[in-house]
């Protein structure tokens, strides 16, 4: 290996199959690393449409068996970005052959696998990271700034909603992320995880939770994802049972005595992917809401009487997280720049050997 190159395996390539290869693509574009990724082989077990996508998305080579990426030794890193019931499997076997690793969220399907997952990187000393890309966008890394700075006071709500409106359609088939034996869980691992994420990296550990699930739809026809959240069913006759959770929402309390309020759902009409959350402490509250994802409204309860109330800050500045390597100031940034974030910490860490975060451990207290 060349010193200064970190040579990647992919095993998928659909939706985030995208976002990561075009983060790894534009990472040495924008940022000064010491390291640069080489895009070496993804894995897919349809050899035609996987070298439609390795060539499409400028991977040198293929392999149709995710067991072949893991025996290559041009390989350093293992990048899983296929459906949950795949990741342990795939994770233990790949650290346990020395390679770094990065799995999409939710880390596995039971504690008892994210057990093992944790448990496996500790044992094989690999750097490790779960795909938490949330947590990277520039307004979310201010709003932790701020909090650590004690602008904010004593936290006491964290109140989230992951709101998405893709299933709502009875005829949306019953695809991997509809089925327990593949996902794990519904609405709740797929979006709440990432609140959750949001809320264990700004707010601190939780003590307790109480909770609620519904399944409004439960038989579907059977089908497939078709890339993004969009889905295609050949037989719209015969219909399976929807065996998770449509909507979750729960009660939590911190172990810093924060209250928490969440809620996780498919079925909100209208809203595609409205992940936000607001928090308020003594001192002051922050709103973000990923669709306005440059943006932060910060209250601050100092300011000035008659001047109080929640100012609009675009996160573009300068000073603002990550974005110096981009754009002038009100030149804004999007959903792919998240992961190149993450990525940059996850190079970074194998580099210059530290182990950033959110990694294995985050994904197993998630
Ligand atoms: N970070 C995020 O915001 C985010 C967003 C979407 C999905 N995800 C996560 O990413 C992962 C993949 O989701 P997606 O939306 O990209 O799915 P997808 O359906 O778009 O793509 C899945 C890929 O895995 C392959 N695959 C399916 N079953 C397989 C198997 N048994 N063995 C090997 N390959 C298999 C498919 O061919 C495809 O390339 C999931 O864990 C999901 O929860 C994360």
């Amino acid at each position: 290996m060349n010193q200064n190159e970190i040579r990647i395996g992919m095993v998928g390539y659909q939706f985030m199959g995208k976002a990561h290869s075009h983060a790894y693509r534009d990472l040495p574009f924008y940022f000064d690393m010491k390291v640069k990724p080489v895009l070496k082989a993804i894995s897919g077990r349809n050899e035609v449409a996987v070298k439609e996508a390795a060539d499409k998305m400028g991977w040198e080579s293929y392999e149709i068996d995710w067991r072949r990426l893991i025996e290559r030794e041009d390989i350093d890193v293992i990048d899983i970005v296929t459906p949950n019931h795949t990741h342990a499997e795939i994770a233990i076997a790949a650290v346990e052959a020395g390679k770094h690793i990065i799995t999409e969220k939710p880390l596995a399907l039971t504690l008892e696998e994210a057990q093992r997952m944790y448990d496996a990187v500790q044992q094989n000393n690999v750097t490790h990271m779960i795909c938490h890309n949330y947590r990277f966008a520039p307004a979310v890394q201010f709003t932790k700034k701020l909090i650590e700075e004690g602008r904010l006071g004593r936290i006491y709500h964290f109140r989230a909603d992951y709101l998405q409106d893709f299933i709502m359609d009875p005829q949306f088939p019953l695809v991997w992320r509809l089925k327990k034996e593949v996902s794990g869980s519904g609405a709740l691992g797929d979006i709440g995880a990432h609140s959750i994420d949001l809320a264990r990296y700004l707010v601190g550990e939780f003590k307790e939770v109480v909770s609620m699930m519904e399944t409004f739809v439960k038989k579907r026809p059977i089908g497939e994802m078709s890339g993004g959240l969009s889905a295609t069913s050949d037989d719209t006759s015969s219909l399976g049972e929807v065996t998770v959770d449509d909507a979750v929402a729960f009660l939590a309390r911190f172990e810093n005595g924060a209250m928490g309020t969440f809620e996780a759902t498919r079925f909100a009409g209208g809203n595609r992917n409205k992940n936000k959350f607001e928090i308020n402490g003594e001192k002051g509250s922050v709103r973000w809401d990923m669709e306005n994802m440059n943006n932060l409204e910060v209250y601050f309860g100092d300011d000035e009487p008659g001047l109080q109330g929640f100012r609009l800050i675009n996160c573009t500045e300068e000073i603002h997280p990550y974005t110096g390597a981009y754009w002038p100031a009100g030149h804004i940034i999007g959903y792919e720049h998240t992961f190149i974030h993450l990525l940059y910490e996850f190079l970074n860490g194998i580099a210059e050997d530290y182990q950033p975060a959110p990694n294995f451990e985050d994904g197993l207290k998630n």
